[in-house]
């Protein structure tokens, strides 16, 4: 069976993670800064603070921003649930932009028209590893003093052109915070984990803190424990203080020697997709029921790093329901995706906030359509023709 999405580990990467094992350090150890500081250099921010998955990035966004109670935050419909739950974690109202007609991302023309004073935070997702147009949405966002976050979830290694200039996503400058996902089905992988990176010297400080406890070993950060008693004011190396109500979210130097290995291979697993994706379209192009993924523009071409391959297909053309495809599919060794069910028709969503059908009928349009056909770079040329036919012989 082949899967929709898979990670690539080779004996690079396991030697690392043995190196890892045998040494002093399983967490809280060097790999980490040594992870952060390659992280950052690559995409061109100040800070990366690693996590243990990007569900808990998106919260530390969210903290470091200081949203809460009384705070609506805008995310794209077509997400995965984290992108609005985090949101929701800390009290604020998620709420849910329609996606553009051609690009399936965030509409800017939407976000404009649905703005009211309470929006705080928008995140933009790059779904599929491209970024929404971050320039319009920042004007858009900051224009209202809003924090703006790109959950680049899908989009490790990749980056945009605006012009004639190239940015990593994390390091262009119409977001305030950025985060990523080292998940097995994403670019890079730790087997589970995420990060936040930001050029925010106090979000950045924030999220370190918040990420271990609210804690610190930081002398010149200490406030004391409220006593002039001298064993109570008795401040050795052992010393520590928690300052704010923090989390483990800590990710561990096993992982991040992996994270470090697959650094290095990241500009090969980038290059492999785009071969896979040019494949794709080029089999699927020209055919009345089904659509290939759209390029936001000309320039992003050798800069989209594509995480997924999501075709549109009009089942009714095809006289099949999308289950049918897929068993049809599965029977023949290909393994398929929906991606997404747009966040607020989960019921906790519409039990929560009221939210129902008809909110954002693009992405519904969308999730009606979207099937995500497998992408990973360990996919052999054979399989990818397979894949192909299995495709097209839908309509035989
Ligand atoms: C767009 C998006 N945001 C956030 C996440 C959450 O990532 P993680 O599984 O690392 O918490 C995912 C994971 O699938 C995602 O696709």
């Amino acid at each position: 069976m082949i899967p929709y999405g898979k990670q690539s580990i080779n004996d690079d990467d396991v030697a690392a993670v043995v190196e890892a094992l045998k040494s002093d350090f399983l967490t809280c150890g060097p790999k980490v800064d040594e992870f952060e500081k390659a992280f950052a250099e690559f995409v061109g921010a100040k800070h990366a603070v690693a996590v243990c998955n990007a569900t808990a990035a998106l919260h530390l966004a969210m903290l470091v921003a200081e949203i809460g109670k009384g705070d609506r935050v805008i995310t794209s419909a077509n997400t995965f649930l984290s992108s609005a739950n985090c949101a929701a974690f800390v009290g604020a109202t998620p709420d849910f932009c329609d996606i553009d007609q051609q690009t399936h991302l965030m509409c800017a023309d939407a976000l404009e028209n649905m703005w009211t004073s309470d929006i705080k935070a928008v995140i933009s997702v790059a779904y599929a590893g491209q970024s929404a147009d971050m320039p319009r949405i920042a004007e858009i966002a900051r224009e209202h003093g809003a924090v703006i976050i790109e959950d680049a979830c899908h989009g490790t290694g990749g980056g945009l052109e605006r012009d004639g200039k190239a940015y990593r996503q994390g390091g262009h400058p119409w977001a305030d915070i950025t985060t990523f996902s080292f998940h097995p089905v994403k670019t890079l992988t730790t087997g589970e984990g995420g990060i936040l990176v930001t050029d925010n010297d106090a979000f950045a400080a924030q999220a370190r803190q918040l990420r271990t406890h609210g804690m610190t070993r930081e002398q010149n950060d200490f406030s004391g424990l409220g006593s002039d008693s001298p064993a109570l004011s008795e401040q050795g190396q052992w010393y520590y203080e928690m300052q704010q109500l923090g989390y483990n979210y800590r990710i561990t130097d096993i992982q991040c020697a992996l994270g470090l290995s697959q650094l290095k291979r990241l500009p090969q697993f980038i290059e492999r997709r785009r071969e896979i994706v040019e494949k794709y379209n080029t089999a699927f192009t020209n055919r009345d029921w089904i659509k290939t993924p759209t390029l936001t523009c000309e320039q992003d071409r050798d800069h989209v790093s594509w995480h997924i391959y999501t075709l549109l297909i009009d089942f009714e053309h095809l006289n099949k329901t999308r289950t049918e495809v897929m068993a049809e599919l599965r029977a023949n060794g290909v393994g398929s995706q929906v991606l997404y069910i747009p966040v607020y028709l989960q019921p906790y969503y519409r039990n929560t906030y009221g939210y129902h059908e008809g909110k954002c009928p693009q992405a519904e349009h969308y999730y009606e359509r979207c099937l995500s056909i497998p992408l990973y770079p360990d996919l052999t040329n054979s399989q990818v023709n397979h894949i192909i036919s299995s495709i097209l012989n839908l309509f035989s």
